[in-house]
């Protein structure tokens, strides 16, 4: 039996587990999905441990998305964005990874499938981002994953951010990008092919990020935050006649990319996304 599982703390309510065993059901995959809390200062231990005891990849998720990149093999999209989701311990070519003599083949490899997520939540929808124009809310780490992800599928990236400065920062890091506060909104949304709420605002409550007269019907909105499922910003989008695709998507599309990254096959997207809504 392979052996899966998250890290992150808190994670006893996370949805993961359901998403990624109905996927090893429907392909038959004899493996389990578990949680971890581990000490904060015993991650690299935690790690070691995972390798030493053949878990075959780890999800990564707060507070540790960051700190894991630097006991990986980081992709080169995961070391942009300076954060790791996925965690791959799975063997190198056919060999067994126990016995690889040369110790660097034998650090696992880190991705970051959040950037995948939005991107694969978008073309799920039919919603073309190459040349489109796309506006970011939120410049953390949902913010750095979505700008990487909406700018290496070929879109014109804007960042706004309550803090404008992190905007303006990730800005310059992201080809081609601006960045400003959420006062550039005003001029950017009404423009905008695309637009993704990578802040918190709207969890848990009734709020949004974005003033909602900015948005039109010509644009397909993503919000990232999936409790509720139905946020304002997606209300507000739905009655100005835009295309909304709700956080579930973004969260079942990374999980759905890890999957694969892990059992190289094509993961069964249509289980994973049941047992995902059955859950929310
Ligand atoms: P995550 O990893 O989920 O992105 P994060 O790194 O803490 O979490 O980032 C949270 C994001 O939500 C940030 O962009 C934050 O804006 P600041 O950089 O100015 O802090 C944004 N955010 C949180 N609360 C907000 C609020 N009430 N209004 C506007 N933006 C908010």
């Amino acid at each position: 039996m392979d052996v899966y599982g998250l890290i992150g703390n808190p994670v006893e309510h996370s949805l993961s587990p359901p998403m990624h065993e109905a996927g090893y059901e429907e392909r038959g995959i004899d493996a389990r999905y578990v949680t971890f809390e581990p000490d904060p200062d015993a991650l690299a231990t935690a790690l070691d441990g995972a390798a030493a005891l053949g878990v075959r990849g780890l999800n990564v998720t707060i507070p540790f998305k960051q700190d894991v990149l630097a006991h990986v093999d980081p992709d080169p999209l995961a070391e942009r964005i300076g954060a790791v989701n996925t965690v791959d311990f799975g063997p190198v070519l056919d060999g067994d990874r126990a016995s690889e003599p040369d110790e660097s083949a034998s650090t696992p490899r880190g991705y970051n499938t959040d950037a995948a997520g939005v991107q694969r939540a978008f073309t799920h929808h039919d919603v073309a981002l190459a040349g489109a124009d796309a506006v970011v809310v939120g410049a953390g780490g949902a913010g750095r994953a979505a700008a990487f992800a909406l700018a290496d599928a070929a879109a014109d990236v804007h960042v706004a951010n309550r803090t404008a400065a992190k905007a303006e920062s990730l800005a310059a890091e992201v080809p081609g990008a601006t960045g400003g506060g959420l006062d550039t909104l005003s001029a950017e949304v009404p423009a905008a092919d695309v637009l993704v709420n990578a802040t918190s605002v709207g969890m848990e409550s009734d709020e949004t990020p974005v003033p909602e007269e900015l948005l039109h019907a010509d644009m397909a909105v993503l919000d990232a935050v999936y409790t509720p499922i139905e946020t304002r910003l997606l209300r507000a989008a739905d009655a100005a006649g835009a295309t909304t695709i709700d956080g579930a998507w973004m969260l079942l599309f990374q999980g759905v990319e890890a999957f694969e990254i892990w059992t190289d096959e094509p993961a069964p997207v249509e289980a994973m996304n049941a047992a995902l809504r059955d859950r929310l």
